[in-house]
């Protein structure tokens, strides 16, 4: 029996490894649409056998052939490995290079079967999030790490681990591009032809980026967000208590929403086609209960809020269906939102009203023009249900989840009466935008690399004196902000947030993300705790140019560019990322997105103090830039004080118009 460690170095196996047989419990993706043509499906062959030895080729082309008719890709399956994927501590993975022992860990948390939507199909969330598009660019990949030096890089084209190039120490260990194509080669079927060719992949945000930490990451960002939605709905400053919040997902992001809604303290109500799913937020504890009998629901809904309880119900059907319900039953939903996968409509993103879940996938994958229909119908119902709702009083915000959009496409009633915007706002238009991310707060985490739940309490006692620390002389424009994070630091531990890697999400600003980093740079260095990478969600200040999400609140017509995202994944790459991606696709679609991250690992040595400060500077104040000089008052704020704590810091700064001016112009 081989080691763990003799089986990553070894990479891709020089004998056939025997064929797998999977459980049955595990959740898997569905049959993606047949795109190929003949010669296609021959050259996708042709292109997956690349990666072996001529010797296997007669064997692996009818299986491969095989996998592409059953699956609609080649995933490799024989060569999944033999042990579990996890994420170990730093010290078990073979290598040369700390940096690169610490990527093989952040990969295999996202591979991770705890962790992974479609783990053997090597998704990690939102449907398509790709790692790599088959097993043998992970096994190359992770052959790669074990034998690279900090002399050199790993170039990574949307999961094919090009090769290793000579660098220096203070480049990235690894470059990762996903799904980066041509502008006029981005509409969704062109994804579907690529990558069932194998030559680019959805890397949806965290997936591709090897920097999901599971649905932590996401709890904290919709806590936030339930909690800022709260105080707009708020009367007379009430809280959540007793309050209806109504939304569908419980999946790899959208599983957060019910414990959210727990720690904001209302009731939430969350649909869920995929009884398999419900299963694992169930026995995991993010959702209280689950009912799958509509009539019991309203009961149960009308008990809650009678009693104010605070409580996640997980109702096992189509959201429509309890929209429908809720409105000719009066249930009143103070807030209603939505997180099925709607960047993905056509391939399980979304399910259509009256037809069971086997059915839907199979229309998918053998009519997928009627599953089209269908699901067009359902999202128009959708969408006059939740009109009647908001009619009643509802505040409704887009998740993020191209929700507005694909309805739009459909048909649906969703335009504002200009026709150019949508009725109702997305969450980053209302609540994240001005209220975070302007004034740098973004989705700031970090992974403790010894694998010790005692090194993630250190680190969050930490991070919480840090931000108390900065608190006492933070402007009043930030206060509410800085005191949020202080009680969810405090609060995390006890909120049992930890799915797969010892991790921690905290939205900070720029100066929160360097005062917490150096002082954990000093906590490795006095031999307190292991070393620990940084991160953060895509979805971040300066990350993602995305036009109807993290870019929606900037009005000066810029939102539809993506020179922001590109810059900064430049900008980190040359200040001391230890790894970097840029993605075509995340979250809203293929086409619709452009968004990047980075890694950094702390190792306690005075290199990463100083690539810590100069990384992270940037990495916040970019974006803070751009949305400055887009005249949002938060960001104009903002960047005028960083101006004045760092003197090399200069930024143009936008010239404000009275608005009497341009009124009898044209
Ligand atoms: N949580 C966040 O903060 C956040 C932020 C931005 C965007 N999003 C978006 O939210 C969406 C969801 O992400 P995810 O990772 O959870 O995706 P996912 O695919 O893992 O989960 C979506 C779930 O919705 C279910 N579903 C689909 N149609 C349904 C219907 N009609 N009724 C009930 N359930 C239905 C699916 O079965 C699936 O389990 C994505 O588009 C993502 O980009 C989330």
């Amino acid at each position: 029996m081989m080691t763990f460690k003799d089986q990553i170095t070894q990479g891709i196996p020089s004998e056939l490894p025997a064929i797998k047989s999977f459980a049955a419990t595990i959740n898997r993706a569905p049959k993606r649409k047949e795109i190929l043509s003949k010669d296609e499906k021959e050259l996708a062959i042709r292109n997956a056998l690349r990666y072996f030895d001529a010797k296997h080729h007669g064997v692996l082309a009818k299986e491969f052939a095989e996998e592409l008719k059953e699956y609609g890709r080649i995933y490799m399956h024989r060569f999944h490995p033999d042990y579990d994927l996890f994420a170990r501590s730093v010290d078990e993975y073979p290598g040369k290079s700390l940096q690169a022992r610490a990527i093989m860990l952040m990969i295999q948390n996202n591979l991770s079967h705890a962790v992974a939507q479609h783990p053997v199909e090597l998704i990690t969330y939102g449907g398509n999030g790709a790692v790599f598009s088959n097993w043998a660019q992970y096994l190359l990949t992770m052959q790669y790490l074990s034998e690279m030096t900090d002399e050199q890089t790993l170039v990574m084209y949307s999961g094919h681990p090009m090769g290793l190039y000579p660098s220096h120490k203070d480049a990235p260990r690894v470059v990762v591009t996903n799904g980066m194509v041509i502008p006029n080669y981005s509409k969704s079927d062109d994804y579907e032809k690529f990558n069932a060719l194998g030559v680019s992949q959805y890397g949806q945000m965290t997936a591709g980026s090897f920097m999901y930490i599971g649905p932590q990451g996401i709890v904290h960002g919709t806590t936030i967000t339930l909690l800022n939605a709260g105080r707009k709905i708020a009367k007379n400053g009430e809280g959540l208590a007793g309050k209806v919040f109504l939304t569908a997902g419980l999946g790899g992001m959208s599983g957060a929403q019910p414990k959210a809604g727990n720690i904001a303290g209302c009731i939430t109500v969350c649909a869920e086609v995929n009884a398999k799913i419900t299963k694992i937020r169930h026995d995991q504890g993010w959702i209280d209960e689950v009912i799958s009998d509509i009539d019991e629901l309203v009961t149960r809904v009308k008990s809650a809020k009678e009693a104010k309880e605070v409580v996640s119900i997980g109702y096992l059907g189509n959201v429509v269906d309890v929209w429908e319900k809720f409105d000719t039953e009066n249930i009143y939903v103070d807030l209603g939102s939505d997180q099925t996968s709607l960047h993905n409509p056509w391939a399980g993103g979304y399910y259509p009203q009256g037809i069971s879940f086997e059915e839907a996938n199979e229309m998918m994958a053998n009519d997928p023009e009627l599953f089209k229909v269908k699901v067009q119908e359902t999202l128009r119902k959708h969408a006059s249900l939740v009109n009647n709702h908001t009619a009643k009083g509802t505040y409704f915000f887009d998740y993020g989840n191209a929700f507005l959009l694909e309805a739009s496409r459909a048909g649906g009633d969703v335009m504002a009466a200009n026709g150019i915007d949508f009725r109702y706002p997305s969450y980053v238009q209302d609540i994240m935008g001005p209220m975070c991310f302007d004034y740098g707060f973004g989705p700031f985490r970090w992974v403790c690399a010894s694998g010790k739940p005692e090194d993630l309490e250190k680190t969050d006692a930490i991070a919480g004196a840090i931000l108390e620390k900065l608190m006492q002389s933070s402007p009043k424009e930030i206060q509410q902000q800085m005191a949020d994070n202080i009680q969810w630091i405090k609060g995390a531990r006890a909120n049992k947030l930890v799915v797969g890697s010892q991790a921690r999400i905290l939205y900070a600003d720029a100066e929160g993300r360097m005062r917490i980093a150096e002082a954990f740079n000093q906590a490795i260095a006095k031999g307190d705790i292991g070393p620990v990478v940084l991160g953060r969600d895509h979805h971040d200040v300066s990350g993602t140019d995305s036009p109807y999400r993290e870019t929606s609140n900037i009005y000066d017509g810029s939102k539809f560019t993506a020179d922001m995202a590109i810059q900064n994944v430049i900008g980190d790459s040359f200040r001391g990322a230890t790894w970097v991606s840029i993605h075509n696709g995340g979250g809203v679609g293929w086409g619709e997105v452009i968004n990047g991250g980075f890694g950094m690992l702390l190792d306690g040595t005075d290199q990463a103090d100083k690539r810590l400060k100069s990384m992270l500077h940037w990495d916040v104040n970019n974006g803070i830039s751009r949305r400055s000089w887009a005249r949002n008052e938060g960001a104009m704020f903002a960047i005028k004080r960083a101006m004045a704590i760092e003197p090399k810091l200069k930024v143009t700064l936008p010239n404000l118009v009275d608005d009497s001016l341009l009124e009898d112009l044209f």
